[in-house]
């Protein structure tokens, strides 16, 4: 396992790279006086309102309130973790990301990790000299490719083949029962998996976290699967999702299917973005993971009863889910057919005809919800109404809502003038609700995104012993950008990452001053100068004000 990257290095990398280049790589860029304006790649918009500034090193959205630097962005625009905009960004400036050694937090599951490796490579090698399990393999359509890409092995039969061969230290018995891989029935140890296809499953970072396991033959029950462990969680657990990633740059959509040879027979026939779910339905954590990987996910269902049971239920979950720029859509399969034996049947083309056409989230929710109900009678429209209604609230707020709830308007028959969700201008993100800016914050935001402002040799510091809320932060801030002389608000912002303070210092960010500085009429130095120096003077009079207090409440009485 790779260890931390270190702080430092960041913060070189911001300082060695150029937020232009990371964003102009992506967006085209126009200039517009010292910055260059786009439109927004975060939410819709005919006019720009996105501007990047190269002195900052930061961007900002004046219509959406996104912003950030280089690594924001880079994790925003390629839907990716902070270590992979740390390594696109190194890459791009051509220097090696150091590790530090491992952090000791928390349980060292390194040996954990490890040994799971290597018993997906021992079932590898046991597949090799299985012939029936690779008879197995073949009579099911697979390609050695294939079984390869997803490492698919073989467990013998036998109780303790895997005990042998890994069991011969203490430490390490103690490792296979806590993974899961030996079962412990009061002492008596023997292998969990016996006479089954391996199918490892692994993390999106590609460790190997646990497995699955189905029978060759006939017995029960068919699909073992590794049980909850320190590494494996089922609620959280996406098989194929590495595989995935593996092998597609950008996934643009994922699907959700529910067998481990669905994910692998799509695959062979080149749909490379399916993902099971191990024999449980979608769940919240499922579903952040999906999105966090692919702005449109296509959920499989089986055309029978207990199909569009599965499908409603992952309706319910996905409705608080839709913010504004995710799209999910469910596919019904005919009955009696799996994704595998389906796509055996037509390939790929129509396959993909299939996801393409799927029924979006909010068809579904109208057509299901209006089932049994006639729309033609006043009395219907009533009912509809209200089983719908409670449905859209769920939703949060933005442009999807908007529609739909207009949608229904639609369908009533009313006009529609309710506001019922956030303005209607834009999808995306919303910006956050502006602060009241008091002195301290305003002297805070001037100096996040003008950091050569802390040098000014006439600013006050009096009131740093005042207990004034938020001075300490202020003062802290001062210290850095000292220490610093040369830090880029990019950097500050960096420094945040993670701690408490990264919330309000990223509303701070974004929030607007009674002065203008970014943008085409930008301000001078000596304005912003002259508006720091103002409120480190508010901050003084108030300190002031605050000794005297203090000294009237703390005198004895007369
Ligand atoms: P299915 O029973 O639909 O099997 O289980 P399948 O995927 O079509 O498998 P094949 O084609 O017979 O090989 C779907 C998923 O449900 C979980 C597994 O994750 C499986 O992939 N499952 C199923 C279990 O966990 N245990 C079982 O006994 C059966
Ligand atoms: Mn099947």
């Amino acid at each position: 396992m790779k260890g931390r990257i270190p702080r430092q290095f960041i913060d070189t990398l911001l300082a060695r790279s150029d937020i232009v280049d990371v964003v102009g790589a992506r967006v085209p860029l126009k200039k517009a006086g010292k910055d260059l304006m786009a439109c927004c790649p975060f939410h819709d918009e005919k006019t720009p309102s996105f501007s990047v500034s190269p002195s900052k090193q930061f961007y900002y959205c004046f219509g959406c309130g996104a912003h950030g630097n280089a690594l924001d962005f880079l994790m925003e625009y390629d839907r990716i973790g902070f270590v992979d905009a740390v390594e696109t960004l190194a890459n791009l400036a051509g220097i090696e990301v150091p590790r530090e050694a491992f952090a000791t937090q928390g349980p060292d599951h390194r040996p954990l990790y490890q040994l799971l490796d290597e018993i997906a490579a021992w079932y590898r090698e046991q597949l090799r000299t299985h012939p029936d399990a690779i008879a197995y393999l073949k009579q099911r359509g697979l390609s050695g490719e294939i079984s390869a890409r997803f490492a698919i092995g073989y467990a013998p039969s036998g109780w303790d083949r895997l005990l042998k061969r890994f069991g011969t230290q203490a430490d390490q018995i103690a490792r296979l029962v806590e993974s899961g891989m030996l079962i412990d029935n009061e002492g008596k140890r023997y292998d969990r998996f016996r006479e089954r296809i391996m199918f490892p499953i692994r993390d999106s970072r590609g460790r190997v976290v646990g497995f699955g396991g189905r029978l060759t033959g006939d017995g029960k029950p068919k699909y073992l699967n590794s049980p909850e462990t320190p590494l494996f969680h089922k609620s959280e657990a996406l098989y194929g999702l590495y595989e995935a990633r593996q092998a597609l740059r950008r996934l643009d959509r994922l699907l959700v299917v529910e067998g481990y040879m669905d994910v692998v027979a799509l695959a062979q026939y080149g749909i490379d973005y399916a993902v099971a779910t191990l024999g449980t339905a979608a769940t919240n954590r499922h579903i952040e993971l999906l999105f966090r990987h692919a702005p449109s996910v296509c959920f499989c269902f089986d055309g029978d009863d207990a199909g569009r049971a599965a499908a409603w239920k992952a309706l319910n979950h996905l409705l608080p889910m839709m913010r504004d720029g995710r799209e999910a859509r469910f596919l019904f399969l005919p009955e009696g057919e799996d994704p595998d034996s389906l796509v055996r049947q037509e390939g790929r083309e129509t396959f993909e005809d299939r996801i393409v056409h799927a029924k979006p989230l909010s068809d579904y929710l109208f057509e299901h919800s209006a089932e049994g109900i006639d729309l033609g009678s006043a009395d219907g429209k009533a009912r509809y109404a209200e089983q719908l209604r409670p449905l859209l609230e769920r939703l949060p707020g933005g442009l999807f809502r908007q529609m739909l709830f207009k949608r229904l308007d639609d369908l009533l028959g009313l006009r529609a003038h309710a506001a019922h969700g956030a303005p209607a201008r834009r999808a995306g993100p919303r910006p956050p609700r502006p602060l009241t800016m008091n002195a301290t914050r305003i002297a805070i935001a001037l100096l996040l995104r003008h950091p050569r402002l802390g040098h000014d040799p006439e600013l006050v510091t009096d009131w740093a012993d005042a207990g004034i809320p938020g001075t300490d932060f202020l003062l802290r801030l001062l210290e850095i950008i000292r220490e610093q002389p040369d830090i880029s608000p990019a950097r500050l912002l960096e420094h945040y990452r993670g701690s408490d303070e990264e919330p309000i210092v990223r509303r701070l960010f974004a929030a607007p001053l009674s002065i203008q500085e970014t943008g085409a009429e930008a301000v001078s130095d000596e304005s912003l100068r002259a508006e720091l120096r103002g409120a480190l003077q508010r901050l003084s009079d108030k300190a002031r004000r605050e000794r005297i207090r203090q000294r009237i409440r703390g005198q004895p009485p007369a």
